[in-house]
């Protein structure tokens, strides 16, 4: 049926007649807040690349979660900044860890009743040369190596889910991770917590303002050993189909906005909870728009986040989290 009989106009006429034909929708509950946890008290440092995110003391975290509860928020990931690093990244699994302490000050606080706790087991914030697993140096050469790192991120894991992480959430793209950190959980206790692996992460410029926030920045090299080339959907799909098989429960896929291709292969291929992360620089690049007029705010974060579940993406990892939740309300 052509024009004039089809007229594709009319359910577009106003905005009740949009919002019942509307396909995707968003929910509050669907967005994950990240957060960087550093010591002290009453520390609410803003970040120069990311306006609106800063670093947390554990006291204004626990203020900052009470609000994005309240906002409706599906859950948080954390990130730490540990007051000291060393080679074998000890700061990630302490027990007095920052994010360790932060977690339980969250649990007591009880807004562990209303949202999700989660918290990324990565090594680079903990670790001097700021890679993602232990390095091995052979004079100017050095590698990262994979299977030793294993058992520092299950302990990791280990000591995030003891502290009250509802989900561990590795993100250090190491091989056999899933399955380590997995026994580890099942053999200390732990069988009730989750793992969302960031099974298909690319190795990505986006990431750049996260390592000033994260203070994580590789002090030599790239990780392009570890993490994913950025041309490669086929190989994303093994990576997924690799974690799964090793017990993750859900997936998160990282870049958002350049890989939107990848969400919707993954979303059309594996029955599990699919999440996006939209990183760093994706947000860094729209608040850069804002600032100089360029791109009108509201609109354009909701259209990006619109975008990326239309996708597929079940849940989204993004910094705009409460003033996305407060233009849903
Ligand atoms: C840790 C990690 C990174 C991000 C999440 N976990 C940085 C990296 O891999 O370099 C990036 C998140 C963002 O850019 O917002 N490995």
């Amino acid at each position: 049926m052509e024009f004039p009989i089809t007229r594709m106009r009319r359910l577009r006429r106003n905005e009740p007649l949009r919002a019942m034909v509307r396909e995707t929708r968003l929910e509050p509950g669907a967005l994950i807040l990240p957060l960087f946890l550093c010591s002290g008290e009453g520390v609410r440092r803003p970040l120069d690349s990311m306006p609106g995110v800063f670093n947390f003391s554990i006291d204004e975290a626990v203020k900052e979660v009470e609000a994005a509860a309240s906002l409706g928020i599906g859950g948080v990931l954390l990130f730490g900044l540990p007051e000291s690093k060393d080679e074998q990244a000890t700061g990630a699994w302490a027990d007095d860890g920052i994010v360790q302490r932060g977690l339980r000050a969250l649990r007591q606080s009880g807004s562990a009743k209303k949202l999700v706790l989660m918290a990324d087991v990565c090594l680079c914030e903990y670790t001097t040369h700021g890679h993602c697993g232990v390095v091995k140096r052979e004079g100017d050469d050095y590698e990262i190596e994979n299977d030793s790192t294993l058992e520092i991120l299950a302990k990791t894991g280990v000591s995030l889910a003891r502290a009250g992480a509802d989900v561990v959430a590795p993100s250090d793209m190491m091989d056999g991770r899933v399955a380590a950190i997995r026994d580890e959980l099942d053999e200390k206790g732990f069988e009730q917590t989750a793992i969302l692996s960031y099974a298909a992460k690319f190795a990505s410029a986006f990431y750049g303002p996260f390592r000033e926030a994260a203070n994580s920045a590789p002090q030599f090299g790239d990780r392009r050993s570890y993490q994913m080339d950025g041309a490669n959907l086929r190989e994303a799909m093994r990576e997924i189909d690799l974690d799964l098989g090793e017990g993750a429960d859900m997936i998160l896929m990282k870049p958002a906005m350049p890989y939107l291709d990848v969400i919707r292969a993954a979303r059309e291929r594996f029955d599990v909870p699919i999440g996006a992360y939209q990183v760093s620089g994706e947000y860094s690049m729209l608040q850069a728009a804002f600032a100089r007029g360029w791109l009108e705010p509201q609109r354009a974060m909701m259209e990006t986040l619109l975008s990326i579940r239309r996708a597929g993406a079940g849940f989204i990892v993004t910094y705009f989290a409460q003033e996305a939740a407060k233009a849903l309300a």
